[in-house]
């Protein structure tokens, strides 16, 4: 089955502890934390603060996406603040394999994102490292985009890539998932689905348990 994580940043801000719980009813798998610093994206999103108080309610894990300068200076804040999953973008980063080393020493599962226009030629080399890889399928920064169509060729190359290596590493896709675009998303290899605006915050909440099972459910 596929993993479903909803965009935090699409909740109804008002009813924070109300959709979570909501959402928990719903059976989802994670909960997608974007982080946003306002120079690596123009935009700021939420904080480390927000994903302690997540976890105080829930006990659904948290993957955090860190859309920040410098990534690796945060890894320890957002691990001490209970995430599961550490996911920062490879652009950002000069040396990704010692950050991946940093997050799984503090017993998180470690990824990296990749936004549209970036190869994922250095993949290869990693592959010992990572246990989730984030594809952008839009620029980073902003719920509501539409989704790239060349970003399902990377998804495919890097299911291939992995699947070559004997890797079971999660392909996370990130950016306009929904009922049109969620299966061929899942026919070219991603497994873990960021569900926000379009994907999922379109249904009202009474609809959820069945709009999560029927991504939880989309087959190869
Ligand atoms: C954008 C974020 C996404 C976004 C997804 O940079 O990484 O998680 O919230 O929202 P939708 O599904 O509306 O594209
Ligand atoms: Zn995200």
């Amino acid at each position: 089955m596929n993993k479903i994580s909803p965009s935090v940043m699409c909740f109804d801000m008002m009813n924070l502890k109300k959709q979570i719980q909501q959402l928990d009813d719903a059976g989802v798998d994670l909960y997608h934390v974007d982080v946003m610093d306002g120079h690596y994206v123009p935009n700021h999103a939420l904080s480390s603060d927000l994903v302690r108080e997540i976890t105080k309610v829930s006990k659904t894990p948290v993957d955090v996406h860190l859309m920040v300068t410098n990534p690796g200076v945060f890894i320890d804040a957002y691990a001490n603040a209970g995430a599961s999953i550490i996911v920062m973008h490879v652009e950002a980063l000069d040396h990704p394999i010692r950050a991946l080393k940093q997050i799984r020493a503090l017993g998180k599962k470690a990824g990296l994102a990749v936004s549209p226009a970036t190869s994922i030629d250095g993949f290869k080399y990693m592959l010992d490292f990572l246990d989730i890889v984030c594809v952008m399928t839009v620029d980073p920064g902003f719920a509501g985009q539409t989704l790239i169509p060349s970003t399902l060729e990377k998804i495919k190359e890097l299911r291939d890539m992995f699947d070559a290596a004997g890797k079971d590493i999660d392909i996370m896709v990130d950016g306009q998932v929904k009922e049109e675009t969620a299966p061929n998303l899942v026919k070219a290899g991603a497994n873990v689905l960021v569900v926000g605006s379009s994907g999922l915050f379109s249904h009202p909440p009474e609809e959820y348990k069945q709009v999560i099972s029927m991504y939880q459910n989309i087959t190869k």
